[in-house]
Order: structure tokens, then C-alpha cells, then sequence
């Protein structure tokens, strides 16, 4: 028996990473051939909760884990919002299992993706029980997601923006300032992106805090750099709300070259990209933390095959191709 279900896409950002942490705007869409589930099934009297990491073969029990052990502070967080009071000894007796076809530390949202997965698990099994209780269930906005899913976004990322958990948590294009409201933006038309997986694992947390000491040695290159990126996103944004998508092509690469300056690139991310141009994308970047982890290229419907051929025989360990449409 099944008591409920949470699903969560991955992402990518197209635009503006890492000057998003100084409160320049970025935008990110989800990217749903990737999910993360969490199920929610009954377990025996007195177990309380366990949450079982399959992919990770992890077994966690809720009142043993630690404080900050990611899974289990989204669990806990979100009991807590709906239940409005601490987890305790009333806590239910459930087995969640988590798994996800998102790969960890390259930047498609894993963690928030995991997190977001859990706490809609938790908000659909006690949904459940309240209506068989013939009682009425609390609602989880988005926002409330997102904000639940910050918590632990803190534990991957350290000082995260919160973009990933904003374009996770309301699963649409956002224009995102660290701060400030999700704004959804708008797609005039279509555009497909390739997105190849460099295969190496890089932890945003090391990227993030590399490029902070890069900043405090030198505020104004780095916040000039950051000026530049945010103007990028601004006609990137223009460009899809017009519909005219072959536009962004030049402005990723411009964004990809601006990252490099930031130091964030890496060789193999660097070679995806130089393939990916070469069998005819409009442009390309690396995607999220950098140094490994994803790239995204700007393909048509025609030539997008071509371009995942040629990044897989780049050195790609996986290729996706996914269309950014308005959501119905
Ligand atoms: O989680 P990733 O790898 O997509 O990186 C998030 C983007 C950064 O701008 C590098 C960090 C942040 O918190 O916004």
C-alpha cells in the first residue's frame, strides 16, 4: 500500500550562474527526462520513520539521524510545517524510499530535486491520512516548497542562492534574484537544448567557495564580470519572450566565455562545448556549479541527434535532449 507519492524534475540554468549568488538575475527551466520519487509506504508499529536512499543504499532512521543529514532534514521540515508542531514521539510509522535518475554534483539539481520529492511525499502520505480521517489536509504552496527545500539546499551548497530550489519547487521557467519572488518568465516559442554530462562530479560547494575568494582578492573585476553576465540574461530573456530563440545562441557563448574568465570551466567542459559548435550548435555553455558536471548546447529539432552523437563521441557520458516550452 502506497501513501503517497512526491516527484521532482531536475534542471538546468541557462543563464547566469554564479553571478546569481551576488544578486545578479539568472534563468533556470526544469528539466523533466530527470526526476527524483519519493514513496511513502506504512511500516510496522513503533518503527517511526526510515528513510531508505536506494540509489545511495542508504537506510536512515528519522529519530537517529543527524541534525543536518539532507534527507532527513527535508522530512522533518516538512512534518514540522504541516503538522505545525515538532517531530516527536507521535511521529508515523513510515518507510520512505527515495531514488532518482538525477546525477549528483553536475549541476541538474539533484539535491533539490531529492528534497523537493520528499517533502511532496510527506505532504501527499499525510494527505492521505487526514482524508481518511475525515479531516482536511493542509496545503503546500510552491513557495512553501521552495522555502522548506532552502533548509536544506544550505546543507549542499552553503551560502546557495536558491535558484534551484525556486525553478525545482514551482517546475517552470523562472527568472530568479536571489531575494526576491519566483517570477516565471515567458517562452514565445520553442527551443530544443542538448545537455551532455561531462562525467565528472564537481560539488557546487567547492566552486562557489572558490570563486568567493577569487572575489574578495578582486571585488571589481569580479562584480564587472558579474555587471556582464547580468546583462546577458537580460537579452537572453528578451530573445525567448520574443521568440527568438536563434538569438541566445551567441549570448551562451558569450556567458560560457565570461565563466571561463570566473574560472569555473575546466578542460572536458571546454571540449563538449567546442563539439558541440562544431556539428552545428547555435552556442553552448557549461551549466550550474562548473569544473565537470553538465554543458547545454542550443540545437534545432533538425540538427539536435547530431550534435548528442557528436558530444558522446567528445568524451560525453550522457546525453539529453529536451525541449523549453511554455507550460500548458
Ligand atoms: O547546483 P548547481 O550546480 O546548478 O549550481 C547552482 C548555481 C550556482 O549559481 C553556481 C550556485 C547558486 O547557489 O546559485
Amino acid at each position: 500500500m502506497i501513501l503517497g507519492i512526491g516527484r521532482a524534475a531536475g534542471k538546468v540554468i541557462l543563464f547566469g550562474e554564479h553571478a546569481v549568488v551576488y544578486g545578479r538575475p539568472a534563468l533556470a527551466v526544469p528539466v523533466t527526462q530527470v526526476q527524483a520519487e519519493a514513496r511513502v509506504e506504512p511500516a510496522a508499529a513503533g518503527t517511526g520513520i526510515t528513510i531508505c536512499a536506494a540509489d545511495l543504499g542508504e537506510e536512515i532512521a528519522l529519530g537517529r539521524a543527524a541534525a543536518d543529514h539532507p534527507l532527513a532534514l527535508a522530512v522533518r521540515l516538512a512534518l514540522a510545517h504541516l503538522r505545525g508542531e515538532e517531530v516527536g514521539p507521535r511521529e508515523p510509522d513510515w518507510r520512505i524510499t527515495v531514488c532518482s535518475t538525477i546525477p549528483i554534483a553536475s549541476g541538474l539539481g539533484s539535491g533539490a530535486a531529492v528534497s523537493t520529492a520528499l517533502v511532496r511525499g510527506v505532504a501527499a502520505a499525510l494527505k492521505q491520512q487526514e482524508a481518511a480521517a475525515g479531516r482536511p489536509a493542509p496545503v503546500l504552496s510552491a513557495a512553501t516548497v521552495s522555502a522548506l527545500v532552502y533548509e536544506t539546499e544550505k546543507l549542499h551548497h552553503g551560502t546557495p542562492s536558491g535558484i534551484d530550489n525556486t525553478v525545482i519547487a514551482y517546475g517552470q521557467p523562472v527568472y530568479f534574484v536571489r531575494g526576491r519572488p519566483a517570477e516565471p518568465f515567458a517562452i514565445g516559442r520553442p527551443f530544443t537544448l542538448v545537455i551532455a554530462d561531462t562525467g565528472i562530479r564537481s560539488p557546487t560547494r567547492i566552486t562557489v567557495g572558490d570563486v568567493r575568494r577569487a572575489w574578495e582578492r578582486e571585488p571589481a573585476r569580479y562584480e564587472a564580470l558579474f555587471d556582464r553576465i547580468a546583462a546577458l540574461v537580460e537579452q537572453a530573456r528578451t530573445a525567448i519572450a520574443d521568440g527568438e530563440p536563434a538569438r541566445l545562441g551567441p549570448l551562451m557563448d558569450q556567458n560560457h566565455a565570461l565563466l571561463s574568465e570566473i574560472g569555473v570551466s575546466c578542460a572536458e567542459l571546454d571540449v563538449l562545448i567546442a563539439a558541440a559548435r562544431a556539428a552545428g550548435a547555435l552556442g553552448a555553455k557549461l551549466s550550474g556549479g562548473g569544473r565537470g558536471g553538465n554543458m547545454i548546447a542550443l540545437a534545432t529539432e533538425k540538427n539536435a541527434a547530431r550534435v548528442a552523437e557528436a558530444l558522446i563521441a567528445a568524451g560525453a557520458t550522457r546525453t539529453i535532449v529536451t525541449e523549453v516550452a511554455p507550460i500548458p
